[in-house]
């Protein structure tokens, strides 16, 4: 891929962005694909808020919501080259990048957001932030958005009903495997793309979020919501190595105390966020919810449970454990 070639050579030959001008403010462009009213897009808007706040002058903080710049692979190129400074990719998407990534998008890890932060919190987790630094991809902070449910125009009450279904899946190997182990036909396809898949039927289902789901409207073109919990949907806040190292030191510091605080805050609503969009989904009276049965939601483990040993030499087992492990409190 392009964007890593550059980002490696830039990384190797130690280019800093010295070049900030000084009577100019520094522009850190923030692209994402979702909607402002996520936990995603509250907390590019806040940060933007605290460094108007705090760096007046000095930074400016400019969000491009809902694709309006560019969708998700495109801002993973255009950080490698500069030309943007901030993204907050899904971590599915980075799954191209290094195969430890592959982790968050196994069917069933965890339990609840609470067993996501606790990973993210570990040393497995942190260390993973600095994972794709030598690429050209400093990750700074993990945002929540919440755990995935699938959407279809049938009743997915069991694995066996998912059997043919065309489904829309994120930029990720691992749930390309996910889906054909229940026999259903995954395609990867950009988020801003999806909605009129689903109403001209060139795809039957999705998963995602309840914020993505309401924000998006699916529920005007999907029959059903399955509450499956299945997997998760969170972010790397991440900045282009070079460009970040480059920063004068105390605007980097602030900027670090910044996204400290927004990540803090970003995490401590992402769950209410969630529950509330379940809601509004539902109060819509356009999609009804398939709620599964412990003996149900046991099949669909089982049939995914193949995923986990696909992937688990390319993960590894420290990085797997740490997670599976995440699931209980420390004490
Ligand atoms: C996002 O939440 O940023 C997008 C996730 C997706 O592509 O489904």
């Amino acid at each position: 891929m392009r964007s890593v070639v550059f980002a490696a050579v830039v990384a190797m030959l130690g280019l800093t962005g010295s070049a900030f001008a000084a009577d100019k403010p520094i522009v850190i462009k923030f692209p994402h694909v979702v909607s402002e009213a996520t936990p995603k897009g509250q907390g590019a808007k806040r940060l933007q808020e605290l460094v108007q706040q705090r760096l007046a002058g000095k930074v400016v903080v400019e969000v491009y919501p809902n694709s309006s710049l560019m969708g998700d692979d495109e801002s993973m190129e255009a950080l490698a080259l500069g030309d943007i400074q901030m993204i907050a990719l899904s971590l599915s998407k980075f799954d191209r990048l290094t195969k430890k990534f592959q982790l968050f998008d196994l069917p069933f890890l965890f339990g609840d957001l609470t067993a996501v932060e606790r990973f993210q919190q570990s040393p497995a987790g942190q260390g993973l932030l600095h994972e794709l630094e030598g690429k050209g991809y400093l990750g700074l902070a993990y945002w929540h958005n919440g755990l995935k449910q699938f959407t279809a125009n049938r009743a997915l009450h069991l694995p066996k009903d998912a059997s043919g279904l065309k489904f829309r899946i994120q930029e990720s190997d691992v749930l390309l495997a996910q889906f054909r182990a229940v026999d259903a036909n995954p395609q990867k396809m950009a988020l801003g793309e999806v909605y009129q898949a689903l109403q001209t039927g060139a795809i039957d289902a999705q998963e995602n979020t309840w914020s993505n789901i309401y924000t998006q409207k699916y529920y005007e073109v999907q029959k059903f919501a399955t509450e499956s919990n299945h997997g998760v949907i969170d972010y790397m806040v991440t900045v282009n190595t070079s460009f970040w190292q480059g920063l004068p030191a105390d605007i980097r510091t602030e900027l670090e105390a910044i996204v400290k605080q927004v990540s803090q805050e970003v995490n401590a609503k992402a769950a209410a966020i969630d529950a509330g969009d379940r809601d509004r989904v539902l109060a819509t009276g356009k999609i009804q919810l398939v709620a599964l049965s412990a003996d149900e939601r046991a099949q669909w483990v089982k049939a995914m449970e193949p995923v986990w040993n696909k992937f688990r030499p390319q993960i590894g087992d420290e990085l797997l454990n740490a997670a599976v492990a995440a699931n209980k409190p420390i004490n």
